[in-house]
């Protein structure tokens, strides 16, 4: 620091403020900021290029109104300046604030239009207003003009995958990679696209070549496994997924799939962060992926709330909702408004746009039962509990915030060769847990529900076989 410090030159103390900033190294950078403001001339272009050192160290911070504020002032006084308004460009997309984005993306273009960085990241903003080919043409014009940037490339190849072009997609990320051999970040987008397009035996060919050129990230070990195990290459994706361990040993995700295949033991349920990771990055698809699944569970909901008696009038719980299929088949039925709540706030989102739910809450569903304390006529959870190993202490906390004669309708996966006999559950292979029938009946006696029915259903179809599955009902005396 003394090093730092011993720098008279108000430009390279700026430039070391950022480097610092960038590097995370907070602390280090405040002493400095603070000795920066002191040699200000006072100048406009001195005081803005302070409250931009700011506003920066105050986004690092978490601390994002107070770095807006700090870039409106940098801006009243530099309304011209480009990099003020790609720094705001980029705030305001942090804050969700994708017009005030655009707005000052491209108002960085028009104040330069040599600066391929600010034609980037209106393209990159122009993708998250769902502006594919306006977004494509200012990626594809960075990407002529400066081809070596792998990162314009990347963004183009999302650009072109939102676009729904993932021929293309797959093709911008092959030249990337062809040009920066070593950067794991175009590998793993490579894969990511793959398996979204469930090209299960490209991803593995592109992980294996990863893994070969030495740049495989945990993220990418997590994939080549996910596209083994799915191609019932069980041992190999162990493998692959001890490698993803070695590499992020705390990451709840690949922790998750690294049990899911044996190599670890099986945490109680599902941790949260692995949740919320695969189905914000899922929920776009979920619905189409889902019916091209034959996915039955709401349905299977319905006809089992309708073949009994009903329920004592009142609200009804969706533990889970995800997009809300749960709620779509019962909105006819439902003795009273649906609550809806899950982990993920892009499923939340796929729901909120159903206008179905009275109320949505971005939750985790024991965390919510353990606070909320409102009685529920019905709690329903479709496809939910496959993501909990003992059912015992979840079921209790439905069985406290159901009424007298409420109900709680919810399915579970059977796995015959999976759950060991006199084993209550066991996480399998697709990281989902199957329940044996008889835990299922044990942990609802533990939670003091009556079951009312529990039948054997097909729950969806994968690899052209019906994946087996109870639909339970319980009731509160
Ligand atoms: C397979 S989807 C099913 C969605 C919906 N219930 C349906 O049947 O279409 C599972 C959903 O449960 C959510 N979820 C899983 N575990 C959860 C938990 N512990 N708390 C809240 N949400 C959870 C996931 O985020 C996901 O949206």
């Amino acid at each position: 620091m003394t090093t730092l410090l011993a720098t008279a030159n108000p430009d390279t103390l700026a430039s070391r403020v950022q480097e610092m900033i960038d590097a995370g190294r907070i602390g280090a950078a405040r002493p400095l900021l603070a000795a920066l403001r002191r040699m200000g001339s006072g100048s406009d272009h001195s005081k803005a290029r302070i409250g931009g050192l700011s506003a920066r160290l105050l986004a690092r911070e978490g601390r994002l109104p107070e770095a807006g504020a700090a870039l409106d002032d940098a801006i009243a006084l530099l309304p011209e300046d480009g990099n003020l308004r790609k720094q705001r460009a980029e705030l305001r997309l942090q804050c969700d604030d994708k017009i005030g984005a655009v707005s000052d993306a491209a108002d960085a273009v028009i104040f330069d239009r040599t600066d391929v960085g600010a034609k980037a990241l209106l393209g990159i903003v122009l993708i998250e207003l769902g502006e594919y080919a306006d977004a494509i043409a200012c990626l594809t014009e960075a990407v002529s003009l400066q081809p070596q940037r792998s990162i314009f490339r990347q963004a183009l190849a999302q650009a072109q995958e939102c676009a729904g072009d993932r021929d293309a997609a797959t093709g911008t990320l092959r030249a990337a990679i062809a040009l920066a051999p070593s950067m794991a970040p175009l590998r793993t987008a490579l894969m990511l696209l793959l398996v979204r397009s469930r090209d299960f035996p490209a991803v593995i060919e592109a992980g294996e070549a990863a893994r070969h050129d030495g740049a495989a990230d945990a993220c990418g070990f997590g994939l080549l496994g996910h596209a083994l195990s799915s191609l019932g290459r069980g041992s190999e994706a162990a493998l692959s997924y001890r490698e993803a361990l070695k590499l992020a040993p705390e990451d709840p995700y690949v922790r998750h799939l690294v049990s899911a295949s044996g190599a670890l033991p099986a945490a109680e349920r599902a941790p949260t962060d692995y949740l919320r990771t695969v189905f914000d990055g899922y929920a776009e698809r979920f619905e189409l992926h889902l019916v091209s699944l034959g996915y039955r569970v709401p349905g299977l909901f319905r006809a089992e709330y309708l073949a009994h008696p009903p329920v004592p009038p009142g609200p009804v719980l969706d533990l889970g909702c995800g997009t809300g299929l749960v709620g779509l088949v019962f909105a006819d039925i439902a003795p009273g408004p649906i609550t809806g709540i899950d982990v993920s706030t892009s499923m939340l989102e796929q729901s909120a746009a159903k206008e179905l739910y009275s109320h949505l809450h971005e939750a985790e569903l024991e965390s919510f039962l353990d606070s909320n304390t409102q009685l529920w006529s019905l709690i329903l959870a479709g496809d939910v509990f496959c993501y909990f190993g003992l059912l015992g202490d979840v079921l209790t906390r439905v069985a406290l915030r159901l009424v007298p004669g409420g109900r709680c309708i919810f399915n579970v996966e059977l796995s015959a060769d999976t759950v060991q006999p006199g084993e209550p559950c066991q996480l399998g292979a697709n990281a989902r847990y199957h329940h044996a029938p008889w835990h299922v009946e044990q942990a609802a006696a533990q939670a003091g529900l009556t079951v009312r029915s529990i039948r054997r259903e097909g729950l969806r179809t994968e690899g052209g076989e019906s994946v087996p599955g109870l639909i339970v009902m319980l009731e509160r005396g």
